[in-house]
């Protein structure tokens, strides 16, 4: 397995804290990992062009420093729903240029660690989905509930998503976001009770999260890549992989 899709039931659930997390945790048993944000709106303008803070905290993460254009191709100033961003942009988001980027970065490392962008149907296009990355990629995908009232519809709605459109939900990491939620541990159960895939952690609201002490509450080891997902991944894999070939005109034996 080369990499990891981190989706959310929303923008703001703890993705890119459980990502540096995941990333820290298979750091610490050995593996080079490199972060990637693929598509990002709310960057600010340096001297080197767009730069998002999500992006500039994976790239610093990564066991190499990536260059900042593969760790994220799709960079918008305004923080705003990306296909908007990207409309007043004038540019569109393609998969291929994902595809390309995160081809190379996992050429450079062992693993990738993937943040999407807000959640799992946000729109990046006419035609596009951020649910199109991870098949694209051939990555099993960990769900971030940011747990909250009303996260059971949005982690239910999402998981039914995911697996009814043939994609791999290695697992899902429970996120308190809320300091105050009252009936946390009921919730939890409930989620537990009803997600069809292995619970990976559970995080409590910590005052000033690291990813170091993140990696105490997270057990990406539990991820579950029953031979049935693998199969499925290696599927898509196969079929991204014809795509690409056909785009560069390659041809396999
Ligand atoms: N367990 C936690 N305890 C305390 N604060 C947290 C926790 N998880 C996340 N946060 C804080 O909540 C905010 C949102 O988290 P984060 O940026 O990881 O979300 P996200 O899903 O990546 O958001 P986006 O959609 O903008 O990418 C950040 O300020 C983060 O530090
Ligand atoms: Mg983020």
């Amino acid at each position: 397995m080369h990499g990891l899709f981190v989706t959310g039931t929303d923008t703001g659930c703890g993705k890119t804290e459980i990502s540096l997390g995941l990333m820290a945790a298979v750091q610490a048993t050995g593996p080079s990992v490199l972060g990637m944000k693929p598509v990002a709106s709310g960057c600010a303008r340096g001297p080197d062009g767009l730069r998002n803070d999500d992006a500039l905290r994976l790239r610093a993460q990564g066991s190499s420093k990536a260059p900042y254009g593969l760790v994220n191709p799709y960079a918008f100033a305004p923080p705003i729903a990306p296909h908007i961003a990207a409309g007043e942009a004038g540019v569109e988001i393609r998969l291929p240029t994902i595809e390309q980027a995160y081809r190379t970065l996992a050429g450079e490392a062992d693993q990738v660690i993937v943040e999407g962008v807000g959640g799992w149907r946000v729109p990046l296009g006419p035609n596009l989905f951020v649910s199109d990355i991870p098949k694209a990629l051939g990555l099993p995908v960990i769900l971030v509930v940011g747990l909250k009232l009303g996260c059971i519809n949005h982690a239910l709605l999402t998981v039914e998503s995911i697996q009814g459109t043939g994609g791999v939900l290695a697992g899902w990491i429970a996120n308190q976001v809320d300091p105050t939620m009252l009936s946390r541990d009921a919730n939890l159960a409930t989620l537990a009770a009803l997600i069809d895939a292995p619970c990976l952690g559970v995080l409590p609201w910590l005052e000033a999260p690291t990813p170091s002490e993140l990696v105490g509450y997270l057990h990406p080891e539990l991820i579950d890549l029953q031979p049935r997902h693998a199969a499925k991944l290696a599927t898509t894999q196969t079929r991204t992989e014809a795509r690409s070939d056909a785009g560069t005109g390659k041809r396999r034996a």
